[in-house]
């Protein structure tokens, strides 16, 4: 059993934060999007992955998992470029996963109800299914006789309200799908459509339907969910950087190297490696990436990623792009890159 974790996309609605790099990589509680699902495929011993990267900065991805070793796995690069579809990228590791069945995990999901499902399935492609109130942002599954009769993507009439999950386990018979695949009316080679065609071709696909968490971290809306889901799933308080004159309750980690001063800290919030708060309030679902400096202010269910400094603010549910400065003046004066949402 191979992983495929998908890396490519353009991340057009999470802009700006994506003009300086892929959706996947933006952390959250110190790991990158795509690192959850990675390290659940490790975790079931699925350790040859299969990243496929896009062409909004791929090498920051190449630099992150680099050859996987230090994660237990063995990651092999392949270069899809321009967002031609679900599908096409699947296609693109054929010689990747060398015959074997394989786990496809869209690198912007995060799925933490069992996977186990789609590790050893009957049929030729198993599938995530759960309920959701807009099925018009999924791909979806009609479900009849406790079988799978259609799946489309973002569909205009609801025909069902069973999300398709961005985690699907594959056998190789899709690659011969794919390959009779024309583009959708958005040009994309779709994975729904290939799935369809498995079914089309008279082939079990089986499906669980999940009832927990999980999340497609497509809008702003999605990253402070999974910011403050994650946090309160997974903080463990841990204080291995310095913490002086400070009030700190709770699930609180601070990393090493980060110092909190003269300030109050209420859990859960993750304070990355480096990164100073001073004479300041961190209110829970805070996550402060590296090297960030908060400093007489207060936020509160935020993100703030690697390098970024906020000063004399208060902040709530906002988040805060990479080596950004958010301070306090007597007038306003800004730099706002294009996509950016400011609130004053
Ligand atoms: O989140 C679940 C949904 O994911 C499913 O219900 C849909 O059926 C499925 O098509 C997908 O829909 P999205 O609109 O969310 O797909 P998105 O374009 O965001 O791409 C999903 C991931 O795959 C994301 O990490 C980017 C990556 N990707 C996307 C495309 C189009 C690639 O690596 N290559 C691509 O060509």
């Amino acid at each position: 059993m191979r992983g495929v974790i998908l890396h490519g996309g353009a991340g057009t609605r999470l802009r700006p934060l994506t003009h300086s790099g892929p959706k996947q990589l933006i952390k959250i509680a110190g790991k990158p999007i795509s690192m959850w699902g990675v390290q659940q495929l490790i975790s079931f011993g699925i350790s040859e992955l299969c990243v496929v990267l896009g062409e909004n900065h791929p090498e920051q991805v190449v630099e992150f998992y680099g050859d996987g070793s230090w994660l237990g796995a063995k990651v092999t690069y392949i270069y899809q470029g321009e967002p031609l579809g679900l599908a096409h990228a699947i296609y693109l590791t054929k010689e990747c996963t060398r015959g074997e069945d394989f786990v496809v995990y869209l690198g912007d999901n995060v799925v933490l109800e069992k996977i186990d499902s789609l590790i050893k399935f009957k049929g030729a492609a198993s599938i995530l299914l759960a309920k959701v109130e807009d099925p018009s942002r999924f791909g979806v599954a009609l479900v009849e006789g406790g079988r799978v009769r259609r799946v489309v993507e973002k569909p205009k009439e609801s025909i069902s309200d069973l999300a398709l999950v961005g985690v699907y386990g594959f056998t190789q018979e899709v690659f011969e799908v794919i390959e009779g695949l024309s583009p959708s009316w958005r040009g994309e080679l779709e994975i729904t459509d290939a799935i369809q065609g498995l079914i089309d071709r008279g082939k079990e696909v089986t499906f669980s339907v999940i009832e927990g968490w999980w999340k497609d971290t497509g809008t702003v809306r999605d990253l402070l969910d999974a910011n403050l889901f994650l946090l309160d799933r997974y903080m463990n308080r841990s204080l291995r950087g310095s913490v002086n004159n400070s009030v700190v309750e709770g699930r609180v980690v601070v990393e090493e190297g980060a110092l909190v001063e003269g300030s109050i800290i209420r859990g859960p919030v993750y304070i990355g490696r480096e990164s100073v708060v001073k004479d300041s309030r961190v209110m829970p679902f805070t996550s402060l990436g590296e090297r960030c400096r908060v400093q007489n202010s207060s936020i509160e269910n935020s993100l703030v990623l690697d390098g970024s400094s906020i000063e004399g603010v208060e902040l709530a549910d906002s988040i805060i792009g990479r080596n950004s400065r958010v301070s306090k003046s007597h007038r306003s004066s800004l730099v706002v890159g294009e996509g950016s949402v400011v609130k004053l």
